[in-house]
C-alpha cells in the first residue's frame, strides 16, 4: 500500500498531474476538491449563503455524498446524484472554498477522505491532505506555480470548456481564494514539514509528473 498527498493551491495542476500518475502506478486517484465543490453546490441549490457558518452547518444533515471509483474514474453522487461538471464553475469554486472553512464541513468530510486512503493504495489531492488527513502518508508533495501561471492555465482550461470568463476576472478569484484557502484557522493549505515542495511555473504536465516521479521512486 502507498499513500501519496498532493497538496497545492487551486490551478497548479494538481488533478491532471495526479490523474497521470495514478494511471502509471496502477492506483487510484481520490479529488477532494471535489467533495468540497459539491457541498458548496448543495447550497446555492438551497440559495443560502456560504460564507454564513450556521446557515452551512445546518445542512449538512440533508447532505448524503458516496464516493465510487469505477475503471479509475471518480464518481460522487450527491444524495443519489452525479452533478458532474456544475460542480466546476467559478461560481461553485468560491462556493467550495467559503465552506471549507467551516470546521464542521471538514469534519463531515474526514471519514470518507481517511477510509478510502485505508482500503486502497491512493494518491489523492487537495489542501489538507498531507496535513490532517493522511499525515502519515509515505510521499508527500506541495504542488505549486505562480498565481499568474495558474490564472492562465484555469483561464484556458475554463474557456476551452465554453465559458464566458475574461484572464482578469480568473486571476482575481484565484487570488480571493488563494486567501481564503492559505489564511483560514482550520487546516489551512500550507505544505506539511515533511512535503517536498514542487513549483511547476515553468514546466510543463510532463516535466511535472517526471519530477514527482523521481520523488517517489526515491522513497
Ligand atoms: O482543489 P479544488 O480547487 O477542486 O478545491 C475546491 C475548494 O475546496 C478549494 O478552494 C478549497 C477546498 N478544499 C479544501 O479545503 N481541502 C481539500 N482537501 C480540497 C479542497
Amino acid at each position: 500500500m502507498i499513500r501519496i498527498a498532493i497538496d497545492g493551491p487551486g490551478g497548479a495542476g494538481k488533478s491532471s498531474v495526479a490523474k497521470a500518475l495514478a494511471k502509471k502506478l496502477g492506483i487510484i486517484y481520490v479529488d477532494t476538491g471535489a467533495l468540497y465543490r459539491n457541498i458548496g453546490l448543495y447550497a446555492l441549490d438551497l440559495g443560502i449563503n456560504t460564507k454564513n457558518e450556521n446557515e452551512v452547518s445546518s445542512i449538512l444533515g440533508n447532505i448524503s455524498l458516496e464516493l465510487k471509483f469505477e475503471n479509475g474514474k471518480q464518481t460522487i453522487l450527491l444524495n443519489g446524484k452525479d452533478r458532474g461538471d456544475e460542480i466546476r464553475t467559478p461560481e461553485a469554486s468560491m462556493a467550495a472554498s467559503n465552506v471549507s472553512a467551516f470546521p464542521k464541513v471538514r469534519e463531515f468530510l474526514l471519514k470518507t477522505q481517511r477510509d478510502t486512503a485505508e482500503k486502497n493504495s491512493v494518491i489523492m489531492d487537495g489542501r489538507d491532505i498531507g496535513t490532517v488527513i493522511l499525515p502519515n502518508a509515505e510521499v508527500k508533495i506541495f504542488l505549486t506555480a505562480s498565481p499568474e501561471a495558474r490564472a492562465k492555465r484555469r483561464y484556458l482550461e475554463l474557456t476551452a470548456k465554453g465559458a464566458d470568463v475574461t484572464y482578469e476576472k480568473v486571476f482575481s478569484e484565484m487570488v480571493e481564494r488563494d486567501r481564503n484557502d492559505s489564511t483560514r484557522a482550520i487546516a489551512p493549505c500550507v505544505p506539511a514539514n515533511d512535503a517536498t515542495i514542487v513549483d511547476n511555473s515553468d514546466m510543463t504536465e510532463e516535466e511535472t509528473v517526471i519530477a514527482i516521479l523521481e520523488v517517489i521512486n526515491k522513497k
